[in-house]
This record gives C-alpha cells, sequence and structure tokens, in this order.
C-alpha cells in the first residue's frame, strides 16, 4: 500500500527552505510551454528541483525543473517549472508531490496552468480558459492522488472538492483580464492520464460529457491543493482544436502544443502578472512557517 511520505514531504520543505528565506504564499506552476513565465520573476532564486531530496523529475520536453522564489508582478511568487506527469510512470501520489511541499512552505494560494486541446467548437487556438471546474477522468477511474491512508495534519480523509475553483479567485481573473482588454473563456477541463492524444470517438465522449479542454495534467494537482486547504486558480491556454470529424486532429502533436504556448504566451504572463499584483494587495503577510 502506498503510504503518505510525509517525513519526505518535510525533508524536501526544510531543504527549501534553507535554500531561500523567501516565504511566499502564491504559488504557481507552469504548463507546457508556459516556463517563460519563470523569467519574468523579479530578483529571482532558483533551485533546481533535482536537488530537492525526494523530488519527481520532469522527463519531458518544455518542463525544464526549477523552483523560482522572487516577485512576480510586484508580488512575492513561488514558480514551479516543470511539472510532472501520470503518463511518465509517477503515481499520483509522486506527482503531487510538490504540492505537498508547497503546503509546509506556507503556500495558501495556488495557480496553475496548462496547454489543453479545445474541445468546445467555439475555441480557438491561443485562446485563454479559466478553468472554472473539472473532470478528473484518472481519479474517477481509481487513480485519485489521495488513494491510500490519509495524513490528518494535511487534509481531511473525504474532503469536499465540489468547489475546487475558488469563485473569487475567478472573478478577480476575469476583472483583471477586463482591465488588460484580455479575452477570458471560462470551461470545464477534463484531465486524461495520456500521452498518447485522442481518437476521435475519444474526442467525442469527452465533449459528450461536457468538458471544454483536454489535457493531461492539472485536476491531480488541484485535487491535493483542495485536500490541503488551498485557494486554487486554473488557466488552460488552448493549444490545439479537437474536432473529431477533421483531418486536424490527425496533425495533433506535442510540438503543436510548445509551438501555441510560445505564441500566446505573452497575453498569459501579463494576464499572470496583472493577477499576482492583485493578489499581492490581498495576500497576508508571508510568515516563517515551521515543520
Ligand atoms: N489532448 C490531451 N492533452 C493535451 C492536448 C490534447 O489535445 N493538447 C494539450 N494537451
Amino acid at each position: 500500500m502506498v503510504r503518505p511520505a510525509l517525513a519526505e514531504y518535510h525533508a524536501a520543505a526544510r531543504f527549501i527552505r534553507a535554500a531561500t528565506h523567501q516565504r511566499p504564499t502564491i504559488g504557481i506552476i507552469t504548463g507546457s510551454g508556459l516556463g517563460a513565465l519563470a523569467d519574468r520573476v523579479a530578483e529571482p532564486e532558483s533551485i533546481f528541483t533535482t536537488d530537492i531530496p525526494g523530488w519527481p523529475v520532469s522527463t519531458v520536453e518544455g518542463h525544464a525543473g526549477r523552483l523560482v522564489f522572487g516577485r512576480l508582478g510586484g508580488t512575492a511568487a513561488l514558480v514551479m517549472q516543470g511539472r510532472i506527469h501520470f503518463y511518465e510512470g509517477y503515481s499520483m501520489q509522486a506527482l503531487t508531490m510538490p504540492i505537498r511541499v508547497m503546503q509546509l512552505l506556507g503556500i495558501k494560494t495556488l495557480v496553475v496552468t496548462n496547454a489543453a486541446g479545445g474541445l468546445n467548437p467555439a475555441f480557438d487556438v491561443g485562446d485563454l480558459m479559466l478553468i472554472k471546474d473539472h473532470i478528473n477522468l484518472p481519479g474517477l477511474s481509481g487513480h485519485n492522488p489521495l488513494i491510500g491512508p490519509n495524513e490528518p495534519t494535511l487534509g481531511p480523509r473525504f474532503p469536499n472538492v465540489a468547489v475546487a475553483y475558488t469563485p473569487a479567485l475567478r472573478a478577480l481573473a476575469h476583472e483583471v483580464a477586463g482591465a488588460q482588454g484580455l479575452a477570458l473563456r471560462e470551461g470545464i477541463y477534463v484531465m486524461v492520464g495520456g500521452p498518447s492524444f485522442e481518437t476521435r470517438a475519444e474526442v467525442r465522449f469527452l465533449r459528450l460529457i461536457g468538458a471544454d479542454a483536454v489535457g493531461m495534467s492539472t485536476a491531480a494537482e488541484v485535487v491535493v491543493a483542495s485536500h490541503a486547504g488551498m485557494q486554487v486558480l486554473g488557466l488552460s491556454l488552448i493549444s490545439n482544436r479537437l474536432v473529431p470529424d477533421s483531418e486536424a486532429l490527425e496533425a495533433t502533436s506535442h510540438e503543436e502544443v510548445l509551438r501555441a504556448g510560445q505564441v500566446a504566451a505573452p497575453r498569459l504572463l501579463t494576464l499572470v502578472e496583472g493577477l499576482f499584483h492583485r493578489l499581492g494587495q490581498a495576500a497576508p503577510p508571508a510568515a516563517d512557517s515551521t515543520d
């Protein structure tokens, strides 16, 4: 049976606290092709995740593993560059370890970003979508990251994740996007295991169950963040369109996903900086947490 690796989480948190004096309460995970966010951090202090004891190592192109502490939009932030995916062979527990470590580091608000395939026919490549809810397909089929003995100091046995994406943060995102003149879609994100892209029949299925965008990350992390009591904001960059009966479906590739990330990244970066600026005005003072 998989046990919650509490001692491992604490060891990683201790290592990070010893490596930097910065104590942000807001964190962000950058998705495929969106790692450039880390380059926008002012006064950065970087920690390579390969140096952190127990940290899962990202094996995917476009996912350099770094934690960058500094100021984003003027606000103290922790940027996690290089997330881990289920398809790399990690367990759900292992790939959500970074969220646990963030919890121990005192992160109270988590922004998750990803590149996603657009299922909603109204969506275009390059659109930004605020996640209002998710369908955790791996979770529903037995790969929930909370499976195993519960560690009560981290969260409850049966967490209610009905409202995992904090409404006040969604409202704030709309406000910031509006002020920037940026179009912001809103929709439901479905997580799949990957790494194969979807068949035509699967695209039809995902549309039928009400999803607007599909990707290979995020939902598992958000379940753990929600269990940890964090406030969560999710942003998807639509990197490709999934139209069941079009030839374009055959062209979906990781390169296409990364390319779209590069093209649309500046808009996402501007939005995120605006968000962090506003979050900083509302954030509680950063306190040094102990473990
Ligand atoms: N399917 C699954 N995951 C994705 C896609 C997709 O089309 N695009 C980006 N991530």
